[in-house]
């Protein structure tokens, strides 16, 4: 089984998108993920069921752009392949809907580059979220996103691994065209005890990426130039729906495209 594995992937040091694909029940996972994985489980004990509500977010947000005509989307730290993926329930409004998947993690570029080999209006960039202009310049992005029309920029459960969020955000904003969305949830620490944060926090420190834990007013000003739609900024399980809260949240949001002055 090892020898099938590639050398451009660790399998000794923990992953957050194999971690995340433990606790989503899939089998893209080795030990070092399933034991940072479950470190996080104990500090908050309801996890599962807040990875769970931040995929079903994703899907309504999706939908909810695809309903405003949005028919091209860069979704950054796309994660492990999970049904159903971005372009599917896009495509259920906008069936000539076009996306493009950008992770940094290795392992996630390979399984999503087998979407585009039966498909060309999906693109998979092995890229970073901190480099955002890089992104925005990666050929594939310049070929199937057309900047001069509304593009859904989705930033789901990914900047608290990314420090610098606020200036990535600013970086990604000022290439918008007018009348595109932002689709955004990340980790705050509202709602958890300090201990818990520490826990989490720890869980994350031998990964390939540590976790940024906001607080509400910091996830807000990822938001600037965007106006938030109703409900505005909350927990992944209320946005237009109404889950049950879990003590660790995620916040969630969508953004237009504040017009220009
Ligand atoms: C928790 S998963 C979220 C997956 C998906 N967006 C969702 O919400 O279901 C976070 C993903 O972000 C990726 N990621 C973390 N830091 C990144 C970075 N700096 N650049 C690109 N991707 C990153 C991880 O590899 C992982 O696949």
């Amino acid at each position: 089984m090892e020898e099938r594995i590639p050398d451009v992937i660790d399998v000794h040091t923990p992953s957050p998108a194999r971690m995340y694909d433990y606790w989503l029940g899939g089998k893209d996972n080795f030990a070092a993920d399933r034991e940072a994985a479950e470190k996080v489980i104990a500090a908050h004990p309801e996890q599962r069921r807040l990875v769970r509500a931040n995929r079903d977010f994703l899907v309504r947000a999706v939908r909810f752009l695809a309903d405003q005509g949005i028919e091209q989307f860069l979704d950054l730290g796309t994660g492990i392949p999970t049904s159903p993926n971005v372009h599917e329930v896009a495509r259920e409004v906008q069936p000539a809907a076009r996306v493009v998947y950008v992770d940094n993690d290795p392992i996630v570029f390979a399984h999503n580059q087998a979407f585009r080999a039966t498909d060309d209006r999906i693109a998979t960039v092995q890229a970073d979220v901190r480099r955002p202009s890089e992104i925005l310049g990666d050929p594939a992005v310049k070929r199937l996103l057309d900047f001069d029309r509304p593009v859904g920029l989705l930033a789901i459960a990914v900047l608290h691994f990314v420090p610098e969020g606020e200036a990535v955000m600013a970086t990604l904003r000022e290439a918008l065209p007018p009348g595109s969305f932002v689709a955004l949830s990340t980790g705050t620490y509202e709602g958890l005890t300090p201990e818990q944060r520490e826990r989490i926090e720890n869980a994350y420190a031998k990964a390939s990426a540590p976790a940024v834990i906001r607080s509400r007013a910091e996830i807000e000003r990822l938001f600037a130039g965007f106006d938030l739609v109703e409900p505005g900024l909350v927990h992944v399980a209320k946005w237009r729906a109404d889950g049950p809260e879990t003590r660790g949240r995620l916040l969630a949001g969508v953004g237009s495209l504040k017009p220009a002055d």
